[in-house]
């Protein structure tokens, strides 16, 4: 049983960079400030973490920002259990839609997503969440789901 609890201190912190250095190892690290981060505890070992924030688009949306499961807790629904934890937080702030991005052969993710009722977009200049840059080049697939 994984006990999902909200990251707060410093040393919470240090662990999810940590967990996001082996999940995300060609990633530039994610930032702590500024979003709401749990990590899943099993027992006193860190299983898995996540992260959400609000942005601007269209309207304010909740972005699932980060997210990752270490590789022995793998296969048991914690990205799912993460995304209705995420949800009902977005919920409970009023927020009516819900985001996030992929890598395009992030399989496991997408899986994940489309069994949790998301849906692909086609980002458009205030609908992006992966930067105007990077805007209409092959690499990310965006996806949103009503709340
Ligand atoms: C993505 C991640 C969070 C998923 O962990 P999880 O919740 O344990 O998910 P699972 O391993 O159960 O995989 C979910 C689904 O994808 C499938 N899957 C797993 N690896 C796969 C692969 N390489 N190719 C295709 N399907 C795969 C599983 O069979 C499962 O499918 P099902 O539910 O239809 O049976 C985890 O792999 C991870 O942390 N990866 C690295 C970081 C990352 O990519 N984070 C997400 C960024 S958007």
């Amino acid at each position: 049983m994984i006990a999902f609890r909200r990251a707060l201190s410093r040393e919470d912190a240090a662990l999810i960079a940590q967990m996001d250095v082996v999940c995300f190892p060609i990633d530039a690290p994610a930032e702590f400030a500024g979003a709401n981060w749990f990590i899943g505890w099993d027992g006193d070992r860190p299983a898995a973490y996540c992260a959400w924030k609000v942005v601007e688009h269209d309207e304010s949306v909740g972005f699932h920002y980060r997210g990752g499961v270490m590789p022995d807790w793998r296969g048991r629904g914690l990205q799912r259990e993460m995304l209705r934890l995420r949800e009902a937080e977005m919920r409970e702030q009023g927020l009516r839609k819900a985001v996030t991005y992929t890598d395009a052969d992030g399989a496991a993710s997408m899986r994940n997503l489309i069994a949790e009722g998301y849906r692909p977009y086609v980002p458009t200049p205030t609908t992006t969440l992966s930067g105007l840059g990077r805007l209409g080049r092959a690499g990310f697939v965006h996806w949103g789901k009503k709340l």
